[in-house]
């Protein structure tokens, strides 16, 4: 990849680029900013459907990409993924990819909810690591999305918020690991974002969550993605274990 910031070349030019969990609405529009910026997109996630037509949207627009269903909760399958669709070398890895549970205090959540939770979004995100931290070029950098729950508590939320503290954890350390071969791991921690579920709810849901946010509103799939363009790009060169908030000021 080009680390020369100064040129008028796109910021990722040639830089092949992971994102696991690209469906949805933060996913695909990491993935679409990447491979606006340059990127040669690696698109997974489960639905291979919804991959593949954001896979053909990117061609469309100019951008190489392919796609490959996996589901991070097998850990086999996700190894073998990530192993060959890296082979020919992996600069950025964006770990997107996560779940969350109904909120329910921790005496009245079920085990198997728990654990399904902590699969995909803790022990899916650490076994992807293992596999992009073995490939990743010098230089290369990883991006997870963790969460504001990964940051605080939240009411009801005791699955997805230790998920998501554990992401942060996960961050820190492989940022000290890795970072004598020059390779820098961060996360983006979003606020309340409308995508996904709470895309399926009214706007008056909306409007309400975003009476909480300072700024007034929720975040979009796009700012997040700024967040992470930035961290997985050179303009971040001493940036590593660092936790980049786009909330509209809630956490402040
Ligand atoms: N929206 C928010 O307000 C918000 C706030 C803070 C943090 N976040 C975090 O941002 C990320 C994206 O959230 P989102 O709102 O865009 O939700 P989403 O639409 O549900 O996205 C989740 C992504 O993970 C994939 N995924 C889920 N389970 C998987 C599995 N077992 N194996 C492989 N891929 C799987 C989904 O694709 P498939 O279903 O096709 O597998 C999708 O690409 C998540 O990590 C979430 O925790 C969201």
């Amino acid at each position: 990849m080009n680390t020369t910031v100064a040129t008028a070349a796109p910021l990722l030019a040639g830089g092949v680029a992971l994102v696991l969990g690209a469906n949805g609405g933060i996913g695909s529009a990491i993935a679409r900013r990447l491979g606006a910026a340059g990127a040669r997109v690696i698109l997974a996630a489960r639905d291979g459907e919804r991959l593949a037509a954001l896979r053909d949207e990117l061609i469309e627009l100019g951008i190489p990409a392919s796609s490959h269903p996996v589901d991070v909760s097998d850990a086999d399958a996700l190894g073998a993924v990530i192993t060959a669709v890296t082979a020919d070398g992996l600069d950025i890895a964006v770990n997107n990819v996560g779940v969350s549970h109904r909120p329910t205090p921790l005496p009245d959540l079920s085990l198997s909810e728990f654990d399904r939770v902590i699969a995909v979004t803790l022990r899916g995100v650490a076994v992807a690591m293992m596999h992009e931290l073995r490939n990743i070029r010098p230089s290369g950098a990883i991006v997870n999305i963790a969460s504001s729950a990964g940051l605080d508590g939240a009411p009801g939320m005791s699955a997805y918020v230790a998920a998501k503290h554990g992401v942060i954890g996960l961050t820190k350390t492989a940022a000290i690991d890795s970072a004598a071969r020059g390779v820098r791991v961060n996360a983006v921690a979003p606020g309340p974002i409308a995508s996904g579920t709470v895309m399926a709810q009214g706007a008056d849901v909306r409007e309400r969550i975003g009476g909480f946010v300072p700024l007034g509103r929720m975040g979009t799939g796009e700012e997040v993605a700024e967040a992470v363009l930035w961290l997985a790009s050179p303009l971040a060169s001493f940036t590593t274990g660092s936790v980049v908030a786009v909330d509209g000021g809630k956490r402040a």
